[in-house]
């Protein structure tokens, strides 16, 4: 399955209707529609496209001052498409993507640290506030 991934750095003609299916065991998961409005104002996405169904399996993305930071909010692989690399590969295309940056952070759950790590990262401390009404979009 891996040869029909294709990885794309834009989210030009992508629909809400190839974005089905992410956010999983999100309680109040944002829509497609959203799901693509946050694409759209990401500053740097990667997506992984499976080329016989044109659907997204995968994404990352990334918000930046362009200056000194960029941080990591949001990394998913569909289920089914899991242990295949992808999360893998989106992962280093994005950190080349924002490698002359001074800082780039992003926040996990521990048993998540190990996969971070090899991908050359380190543990750090974090702190973070979750609105849960707003999980599924500002709107
Ligand atoms: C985390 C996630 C993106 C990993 O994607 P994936 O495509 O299944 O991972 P990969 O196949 O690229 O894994 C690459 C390597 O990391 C390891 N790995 C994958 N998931 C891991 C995990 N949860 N914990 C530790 N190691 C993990 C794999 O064993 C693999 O090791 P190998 O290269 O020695 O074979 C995916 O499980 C996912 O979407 N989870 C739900 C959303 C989520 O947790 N996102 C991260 C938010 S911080």
């Amino acid at each position: 399955m891996k040869n029909t991934i294709e990885y794309i750095y834009s989210i030009e003609g992508i629909t809400p209707d190839q974005l089905k299916g992410f956010f999983v065991g999100w309680p109040n998961p944002p829509s497609p529609e959203v799901h693509l409005e946050l694409l759209k104002k990401s500053d740097v996405v990667v997506l992984a496209v499976d080329k016989k169904t044109k659907k997204v399996v995968g994404f990352i993305t990334a918000i930046t001052d362009h200056v000194l930071a960029a941080y990591i909010p949001l990394l998913e692989v569909l289920p089914d498409y899991q242990k295949q690399q992808i999360g893998k590969r989106l992962t280093q295309e994005m950190l080349t993507l924002l490698k002359e940056f001074y800082m780039v952070d992003l926040l996990c759950d521990a048993d998540l640290q190990s996969f971070y790590e090899q991908l050359g990262m380190r543990k750090a401390t974090g702190m973070f506030i979750r609105n849960y009404d707003k999980q599924s979009g500002t709107k």
